[in-house]
């Protein structure tokens, strides 16, 4: 009753709850997308919920994705809702803990790394390491691997190679790898929803992160002694990088921001990877038809190691990766939970709503992504239906600078797995470069079917990006000429 006669009609309804405070808390927890698509059912694309002593108040379909990712700076704010995540993970100094305007710079810094001159030297990178991996750790001619675990160790070693650069790679196994786990496990809805409270883990990272730092410093001073040297990678582009001010990005800020972009790509492309697979593994039509595509372009069979390497056009083009990976995305968005802070009142547009000061704004769109109304069988994994989006009225295929993953550049298409707006994610080229260049190399190599126990994993929602849940059993076979 006290719910019902504090509501106030120029806000968003408001999701009825049993215990103050913590408020529909476990409901969502559980499970965050069925939450939203039942209270979506029931008030609409803008609704509030309460949240251990937050008010979120979700924006979904197109209409709710165009109001988080384009609403005023002035009143909304990412760095508001995120900063107090992710500055015990990124450091100081980066991305949400600068004004706006100084990550947008940041963001320019970081392009420079991702140019197509870039993309061509770290796919040979890739495959380098990918085959390095299977060779040391799937040894024989078939067997069973928690696929989760050994596409997250070639993600953070691809990674880490091309951003960070070969000397902070090869130290990954003397200690690095465990210094990102530290930085790593602040990384949950707890650090989140508790950000007052003083966790052990804010120590152990600010140690992590002291001996980070100081890793950094001695790879960065080493390169400047040899000025002349070039490294195609990030840490070069960070390190010629300026603000238009003329500044240079400190040793400190080149470190923290490089850490801030492994933290970002590690478990969105792990995921996206292993779903992806995971998937093939259950659909060996959609196999044969890619590795067709594939031979066919190189101009030869593609089996096993020895194989020829794709030029960074062969990979932009192979369409039938393309589409595993846009696929895999729109079901399987690795982030559900796109957060904002209400700063100042703000009105939702084409409604009678205000959304109060103190609030927070979430967008999910997945929820648009895997609705009915835009995709037949929103929920089956059917990469070809990529095949002729643009005869498709609600698919946005324009290219992106490098052509890469086409299907975000539309702010108004119901598929954003990489957001939209100012804060729009800057490596999605990145991703598709990288999972298309494991994917390419892995299916080369073996065969994939689901662990007949296991099955398709579920999704595991406990952590801040959605993962399948583990162990992620599935069986290779090696394939032979
Ligand atoms: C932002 C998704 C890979 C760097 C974002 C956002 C999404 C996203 C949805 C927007 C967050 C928001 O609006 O609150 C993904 C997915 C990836 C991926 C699905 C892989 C499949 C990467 C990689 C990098 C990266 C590889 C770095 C090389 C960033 C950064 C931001 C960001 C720095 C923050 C941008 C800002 O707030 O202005 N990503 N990302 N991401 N992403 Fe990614």
């Amino acid at each position: 009753l006290e719910q019902k006669l504090s509501y106030n009609p120029s806000e968003p309804p408001v999701v009825p709850y049993y215990v103050p405070f913590i408020g529909s808390m476990i409901e969502f927890g559980i499970h965050p997308i069925k939450f939203i698509r039942k209270y979506q059912k029931r008030y609409g694309n803008f609704f509030t919920f309460l949240m251990f002593g937050r008010r979120m108040t979700v924006c979904v379909d197109i209409d709710g994705n165009d109001f988080v990712f384009n609403v005023k700076h002035s009143s909304v704010t990412a760095e508001d809702a995120y900063n107090s995540l992710t500055k015990p993970v990124f450091g100081e100094g980066v991305v949400y803990d600068v004004p706006n305007s100084m990550l947008m710079e940041q963001k320019r810094m970081v392009k420079a790394g991702l140019s197509i001159e870039n993309f061509r030297a770290y796919i040979p990178i890739f495959i380098k390491e990918v085959n390095q991996y299977v060779d040391k750790h799937w040894t024989d001619d078939e067997g069973t691997v928690d696929l989760l675990q050994s596409i997250s160790e070639m993600i953070i070693m691809t990674a880490s190679h091309t951003l960070l650069g070969p000397e902070i790679r090869s130290k990954l196994y003397e200690g690095v790898a465990d210094l990102y786990h530290t930085l790593d496990s602040c990384f949950t809805p707890i650090h989140f929803l508790f950000e007052w409270l003083p966790l052990p883990s804010y120590y152990a990272s600010e140690k992590a992160h002291a001996e980070l730092d100081r890793i950094f410093a001695s790879v960065i001073a080493e390169r400047r002694k040899h000025i002349g040297e070039k490294h195609i990678d990030m840490l070069d582009a960070l390190m010629a990088s300026r603000y238009k001010n003329g500044e240079p990005l400190s040793d400190k800020h080149v470190g923290n921001m490089l850490i801030a972009l492994l933290m970002a790509g590690q478990h969105t492309s792990a995921a996206t990877t292993t779903w992806a697979l995971l998937n093939l593994a259950e659909n060996p039509d959609v196999v044969s038809e890619t590795r067709e595509e594939m031979e066919t372009t190189m101009g030869c069979a593609l089996v096993g190691k020895d194989i020829p390497e794709p030029s960074y056009e062969t990979i932009k083009d192979l369409s039938s990766l393309d589409n595993i990976v846009r696929e895999t995305l729109r079901i399987r968005s690795p982030l559900v939970q796109l957060m904002r802070k209400v700063i100042k009142p703000v009105a939702i547009p084409n409604t009678d709503y205000v959304i109060p000061a103190g609030n927070y704004i979430m967008a999910s769109p997945i929820i648009s992504a895997t609705d009915e109304k835009y995709y037949k069988g929103a929920e089956d994994w059917i990469p070809s239906r990529w095949n002729n989006v643009e005869d498709e009225a609600t698919a946005d295929k324009a290219t992106t600078d490098y052509g890469f993953g086409a299907t975000t550049t539309s702010a108004r298409s119901p598929t954003l797995p990489f957001g939209g707006g100012r804060h729009r994610c800057i490596g999605e080229q990145f991703a598709y470069v990288q999972i298309k260049t494991i994917l390419y190399t892995l299916l080369s190599r073996f065969d994939f079917s689901l662990d007949p126990k296991r099955g398709m994993p579920e999704r595991n929602y406990q952590s801040m990006v959605v993962l399948p849940e583990g162990p992620v059993l599935c069986r290779y076979k090696r394939r032979k000429d």
